[in-house]
C-alpha cells in the first residue's frame, strides 16, 4: 500500500469508482463543541464531512459549557457518523480504519468520540487509529488540491492553541513557540463576550472589523523579542479597560466596529510578524496556516501578502476545513494507517496532549 498518488491518480478517483481506493478512513472528532464525522479516500479525497455545531447551546453562556458539550456529543455521535457514511455511499464495514481524535480537548467530549470509535471498531473488526487534534489541523491542508511538501513552517491558530512548528515529515514535529497565556481564538471569543457580541467571537469580530477603523485604538502587540512564543492576555485586558473607560458607548455600533477592527489588527500584526520572523530565521520555503482563526479574512490576506513579499509558498485550508472537522482527522489518520500505527481498546483520551 502506498501513499504516493500522482495528480493523475487523484483526478481519476471519484465516488463511482470507490472500489479502487487504497484506503477508506472514517474520521471522528468530538474534541470540543462540534460533533464531526467524515469519510476520506486515500488520505486526499473527501467523500463526506459532516459537522454538527453546538454553538446554539453554548451561545447563551458566552462560551463552551463542557458538561453540555459531552451530553450533546452522546446524542449526536451516531446520527453524524451515519450521515457521513450515507453521504459517502458506504457502510461501516467498508472502512479500512477508524481515525479518532484522542486529544487535546475537553475530556468529557473526547471520551464520547473515543468510546464510540472503540465500540464500532471492535464490533466490526475495524482497526483503530489515534490522531492528535493538532496533527489534524496541520494535515487539513493536505486535503486541498495543492498540498505542501516537507519541510514546512506551521502556524496553528485555534480556540485552544497558538503555536509555531517546523514540520520535517509525518510524525516529525519540532515546536518553535506557543502562547504563554490565551490562544488567539480564545482572545477573539473573550473580547466578543466582553463587548456583547456572543460566541463564537471570531466570525462576528471578523465581520464587524471590516467596517471599523483599525487605528482607532492603539492596542498592545506582544512581540516577545528573541522568542517564538505568543501572548494575547495583555491585549484582551487592554480592550477591557478601553470598554470600561467608555461606559456611555457600550451599545454604540461605530465604537464596537472600531474596537473589533483595532483588536483584529493587533492580533494579525503579531501572528503575521512572528511567522515572518520564523520564515527568515528558519529559512523555510513553505508556510502552512491552520486552525479556526485561519478562517479570518484579514489574517488570510495579510499572510498571503507576507508570503508574496518573502517569496514563500503559503498553504491555507479552505474555510470549511479551518474550524474543527473530522476530515482533517481522517487525513492525518491515513498516514498513521499506512505506517501501521494502530491503537488497541486501551486507548484513552487525553485533555492535554503535546504534538
Ligand atoms: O480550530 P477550532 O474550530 O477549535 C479549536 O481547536 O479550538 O477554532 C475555534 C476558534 C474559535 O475561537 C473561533 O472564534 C475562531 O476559531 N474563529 C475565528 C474565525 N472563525 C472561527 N477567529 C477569527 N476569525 C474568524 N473568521
Ligand atoms: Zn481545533
Amino acid at each position: 500500500m502506498s501513499n504516493e498518488l500522482t495528480d493523475k491518480d487523484n483526478e481519476s478517483l471519484n465516488t463511482s469508482r470507490i472500489t479502487h481506493y487504497t484506503s477508506r478512513i472514517l474520521g471522528i472528532d468530538t474534541s470540543c463543541d462540534d460533533t464531526s464525522a467524515a469519510v476520506i479516500a486515500d488520505g486526499r479525497k473527501i467523500l463526506s464531512n459532516i459537522v454538527s455545531s453546538q454553538s446554539d447551546i453554548h451561545r447563551k453562556y458566552g462560551g463552551i459549557v463542557p458538561e453540555l458539550a459531552s451530553r450533546r456529543h452522546i446524542e449526536m455521535i451516531w446520527p453524524v457518523v451515519d450521515e457521513a457514511l450515507k453521504t459517502a455511499g458506504l457502510s461501516l464495514t467498508d472502512m479500512d480504519a477508524i481515525a479518532v481524535c484522542y486529544g487535546p480537548g475537553l475530556i468529557g467530549s473526547l471520551l464520547v468520540g473515543c468510546g464510540f470509535a472503540k465500540a464500532a471498531g471492535y464490533a466490526r473488526g475495524i482497526p483503530l487509529v489515534a490522531v492528535n487534534h493538532l496533527e489534524g489541523h496541520i494535515f487539513s491542508t493536505f486535503l486541498e488540491s495543492q498540498k505542501p511538501e516537507f519541510p514546512f513552517l506551521s502556524l496553528i491558530v485555534s480556540g485552544g492553541h497558538t503555536s509555531l512548528y517546523m514540520i520535517h515529515g509525518f510524525g516529525q514535529y519540532a515546536e518553535l513557540g506557543r502562547t504563554r497565556d490565551d490562544a488567539a481564538g480564545e482572545a477573539y471569543d473573550k473580547v466578543s463576550k466582553l463587548i456583547g457580541l456572543g460566541y463564537p467571537g471570531g466570525p462576528v469580530i471578523d465581520r464587524l472589523a471590516k467596517e471599523g477603523d483599525p487605528k482607532a485604538f492603539d492596542f498592545p502587540r506582544a512581540y516577545l523579542p528573541d522568542s517564538y512564543d505568543f501572548s494575547f492576555s495583555g491585549l484582551k485586558t487592554s480592550v477591557k479597560l478601553t470598554v470600561e473607560r467608555n461606559p456611555g458607548r457600550a451599545g454604540d455600533q461605530a465604537f464596537l466596529k472600531d474596537i473589533a477592527a483595532s483588536f483584529q489588527a493587533a492580533v494579525t500584526d503579531v501572528l503575521v510578524r512572528k511567522t515572518e520572523w520564523a520564515v527568515v530565521k528558519e529559512g523555510t520555503k513553505r508556510v502552512v496556516l491552520s486552525g479556526g482563526v485561519s478562517a479570518n479574512s484579514e489574517l488570510r490576506a495579510r499572510m498571503k501578502q507576507m508570503a508574496e513579499d518573502r517569496e514563500v509558498a503559503l498553504f491555507l485550508p479552505s474555510l470549511e476545513l479551518c474550524t474543527d472537522n473530522a476530515a482533517m482527522i481522517a487525513a492525518a489518520g491515513h498516514y498513521r494507517f499506512l505506517a501501521g500505527e494502530f491503537s488497541g481498546l486501551d486507548l484513552n483520551p487525553k485533555a492535554c496532549l503535546p504534538l
